[in-house]
């Protein structure tokens, strides 16, 4: 039989995992190069907006279902399915989320360990190391290769140690770090010439944008990959909540940090560009567009630091320390997802769990790294845009239409029982039984 469970030991702890698994590159990296090419605060308005109506519901779903069956994805949906077929229903969507999300951590840990070589490249210039340096910041197989597995041992050794003293350890000393080094570096570059340009372009909306569909898409995507739903981790991380613990409320704290961190982020890149753009730094790219891929984060905002002086080292290794926290406590919760399972429905141990399945996803990134062109892109789309909100979907409907209603308001009422009364009840169920799976078709199928 399977060890015992884990738990959060208190809501701190549960707000900073979860805050933690939902805050990552999508925040820092996606969020503000979304809302650049997306019309300014036109796409951060769509985006407060989906993420409170779709997103958030969709959460609620994941945190209810997990923390009422105390168990991993497959174990818990199976757990709420009544019939046989709804049970196969449950192991083949629990199973697809275990899929996506390894594929998804896959890819994670390639730019992620891009993100550790960054933030040694200025350490090695300080200590006059230019050629350590040079290699550090080139795109060779050979370095994104030593970085993904320096960064999948970083993720697999929190994931040994546990809920406890793994996760939640972990996330609880650097999440308060994160949001510090961003506050930090948003007041430096706001004092910077050019950072009211980027705020502009950041914060004035053009309007004329906001029912494009593109940029519904692009906002829905980045709603969804941002508070990590669809493939099973809100779900486990909910399945560690105290059955003391107001799921309505933790739910909306960790939906308001999640978006507050992207907002925040958004104040930092922005203007951090178009200081960039001010030292003479190539900003847009041949259509025009603010360079948003990969060249944002390893030649706009590098070559900018490069151009501070001695400050520069100080400020880039803080930015990509803080590109590396972000990563981090998002990369635990997708190991968490198989880890869970393994050890639950198959009487694995933590450890050997943690390393046997963390060395699959590393052999898989090595795969990508050494076959970048086809392979990287295509496993982003398939997983972030294809799989995800299907998945999500799905969950909707698993709550709404296959469980018994009854026992949802149960699970609720576990710390909350004042629940049946309260606005959240009388508003949830309608959403995620109509709303959310008509708008996640409605948009996928654009
Ligand atoms: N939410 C994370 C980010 O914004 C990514 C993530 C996706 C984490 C799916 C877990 C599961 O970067």
């Amino acid at each position: 039989m399977a060890a015992p469970r884990g738990e959060f030991t208190s809501r701190f702890g549960f707000l900073m995992a979860a805050s933690g698994s939902a805050v990552g590159l999508g925040n820092i990296w996606g969020f503000p190069t979304n809302t650049a090419s997306n019309g300014g605060a036109a796409f951060l308005i769509a985006y407060l907006v989906l993420t409170f109506a779709l997103a958030y519901p969709a959460l609620m779903a994941e945190l209810i279902i997990g923390r009422h069956a105390r168990s991993n994805a497959v174990a818990a949906l199976k757990a709420i399915a009544p019939g046989r077929p709804s049970r196969l229903l449950a192991v083949f969507i629990g199973l697809m989320g275990i899929l996506t999300v390894s594929f998804i951590l896959s890819f994670y840990a390639i730019v992620s360990g891009w993100m550790i070589a960054f933030f040694f490249d200025p350490i090695a210039r300080l200590l006059g190391m230019e050629g350590l340096a040079q290699w550090l910041v080139q795109d060779t197989a050979m370095r994104n290769s030593i970085f993904v597995i320096v960064f999948m041992l970083l993720t697999i050794f929190i994931i040994s140690a546990g809920v406890k003293d793994g996760i939640e350890k972990w996330s609880s000393r650097l999440m308060p770090s994160l949001i510090l080094i961003l506050l930090l570096l948003i007041l430096y570059v706001f004092t910077l010439p050019g950072a009211m340009d980027g705020l502009r372009a950041y914060l004035i909306p053009d309007f004329s944008r906001i029912t494009d569909p593109q940029l519904l898409v692009d906002a829905m995507g980045q709603a969804f990959f941002s508070l990590s739903l669809g493939v099973g981790t809100m779900l486990v991380y909910g399945s560690y909540i105290s059955k003391d613990e107001n799921l309505p409320v933790v739910g909306s704290l960790v939906a308001l940090l999640d978006v507050g961190i992207a907002v925040l982020a958004g104040l930092l890149i922005l203007p951090a560009m178009y200081v960039a753009l001010a030292n003479g730094v190539e900003i847009f790219d041949a259509s025009g567009g603010l360079i948003a891929g990969p060249g944002l984060i390893v030649s706009v905002l590098p070559a900018l630091f490069n151009n501070m002086g001695a400050v520069g080292i100080l400020v880039a290794a803080a930015f990509f320390v803080l590109m590396t926290i972000a990563s981090l406590t998002s990369s635990i919760s997708m190991l968490e997802v198989p880890v869970a399972y393994s050890v639950e429905n198959h009487g694995a141990g933590r450890r050997t769990a943690a390393l046997a399945i963390g060395s699959i996803i590393t052999l898989i990134s090595l795969l990508i790294v050494f076959n970048f062109d086809p392979l990287f892109d295509l496993v982003v789309n398939f997983t972030t845009e294809r799989s995800q909100p299907l998945l999500s979907l799905f969950i909707c409907i698993f709550v709404a239409w296959i469980w018994r209603r009854n026992d949802i308001l149960e699970e609720i009422k576990q710390g909350c029982p004042q629940a049946e009364a309260g606005l959240f009840w009388k508003i949830w169920p309608f959403y995620v039984k109509f709303i959310c799976p008509v708008a996640i078709l409605v948009v996928y199928f654009q």
